[in-house]
């Protein structure tokens, strides 16, 4: 039989199936500890709460299968998920970063990260030039990119990062929590580890903080973020891990619908007199468009941003019109989300401050499109 699409597998968990109940559905396993075999040792690999749990086992697999990796931690948050592969690298070793990326990482790095000995250099990762000017060959340890980038979604050409990285004798790491796996796969564009905030579209539902690492291989890096995260402790609670894998098995639906309607809301509002730009990937004159068109497959994400005619004041005033989007935080739900985003991004934030951020779910797109609609109507 061919290979099954990653929509099945991701539908049917693998095609798990319990051993003693035939359950189709995985329990949640709330053991803390687990019985040592009389001679001493633990042949099914669970030990202790901290290290792993078997609620993980098929969330991880899953994610393993999705990215076309060889492993795979799901953490505590996306943030727990992150900082453990900046935590697996030593003082004075030397990092690139993007200069737009999400905004806690970004502030982790510069406080936490710098105070731990790290020396990071944050370039413009939509421009392979900035990159391959950053790395220094043999002190560069790992380059960090995100793309599509939060909040303005530029582009970085992961494959011509990973060539860079690789070159330089430095890893890659890629945040595609906004891509997901339906869109984008790392791993065969050349990137070492993938990241993901599991709390966005791979759960979905808005109702679990998760993160997780895929790795491309099982090398001494990862013998370290697995040190880590059962070092540190920053691991998932077991009915969150389950409700994950739950989230899980619609990824491929939510992501599709939620592209659709992306594409079809960034082409409505070009042109509108009460905006003054709109960034999507999947606009022709977007600067990333090419390379999102090759690395993206089927869709250019759920994510979008306006910016709106008239400057700070009319953008949030917009945003307090809105019937049907929730004006929130966070993105990558069933329901769609609109935020001001240097609000929360704060001093020193890149986000132009006229920058609405658009996370789009899968309710009707003409309820959508009708709401932005009558809330713009007065900007400008
Ligand atoms: C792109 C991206 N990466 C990482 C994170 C951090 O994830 P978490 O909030 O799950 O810690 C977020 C959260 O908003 C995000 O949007």
């Amino acid at each position: 039989m061919e290979p099954l699409h990653p929509a099945t597998l991701a539908a049917q968990a693998l095609g798990w199936v319990d051993e003693s109940t035939k359950a189709l559905i995985p329990p949640v396993h709330v053991a803390t500890t687990f019985i040592r075999d009389p001679d001493n040792q633990y042949r099914t690999g669970f030990s202790y709460g901290r290290p792993t749990n078997p609620t993980f086992v098929q969330p991880e697999a899953l994610l393993t299968k999705l990215e076309g990796g060889a492993a795979c931690l799901t953490f505590a948050s996306g943030m727990a998920a992150a900082t453990a592969v900046f935590l697996a690298l030593r003082p004075g070793d030397h990092v690139v970063a993007p200069q737009v990326m999400y905004w806690g990482l970004r502030n982790w790095l510069r406080n936490f990260g710098t105070e731990r000995g790290l020396v990071v250099d944050f370039v413009d990762a939509g421009a392979t030039d900035a990159l391959a000017a950053a790395v220094q060959p043999g002190r560069t340890k790992l380059i960090w990119i995100e793309s599509p980038t939060n909040p303005t979604w530029a582009i970085t050409d992961i494959a011509a990062a990973a060539e860079i990285a690789h070159g330089a004798g430095a890893r890659l790491a890629v945040d595609s929590t906004v891509a997901t796996p339906v869109l984008t796969r790392p791993v065969e564009l050349g990137a070492d580890i993938v990241m993901h905030s599991a709390t966005k579209y791979l759960n979905g539902h808005s109702d679990v903080v998760a993160g997780a690492l895929v790795a491309a291989r099982h090398d001494e890096l990862w013998e370290r973020i697995v040190a880590i995260r059962s070092g540190n402790g920053a691991i998932l609670g077991s009915f969150e891990a389950w409700l994950l894998l739950r989230g899980m098995r619609t990824l491929h639906l939510r992501v599709e619908r939620c592209c659709r309607t992306a594409q079809a809301i960034a082409e409505r509002l070009v042109g509108h007199p009460g905006i003054v730009a709109v960034l999507y990937p999947g606009l022709p004159d977007h600067p990333g468009h090419a390379v999102a068109a090759r690395q993206m497959r089927g869709g250019f994400g759920g994510m979008l941003s306006i910016r709106v005619a008239g400057g700070e004041r009319a953008a949030i005033a917009a945003a307090a019109r809105v019937a049907v989007w929730k004006r929130a935080t966070s993105l990558g739900g069933v329901e769609s989300l609109i935020e001001h985003r240097a609000s929360i991004e704060g001093p020193g934030s890149p986000a132009p401050p006229d920058l609405l951020r658009l996370s789009v779910g899968i309710e009707d797109a003409g309820d959508l499109i009708g709401d932005l609609e009558q809330a713009l109507a007065g900007a400008g």
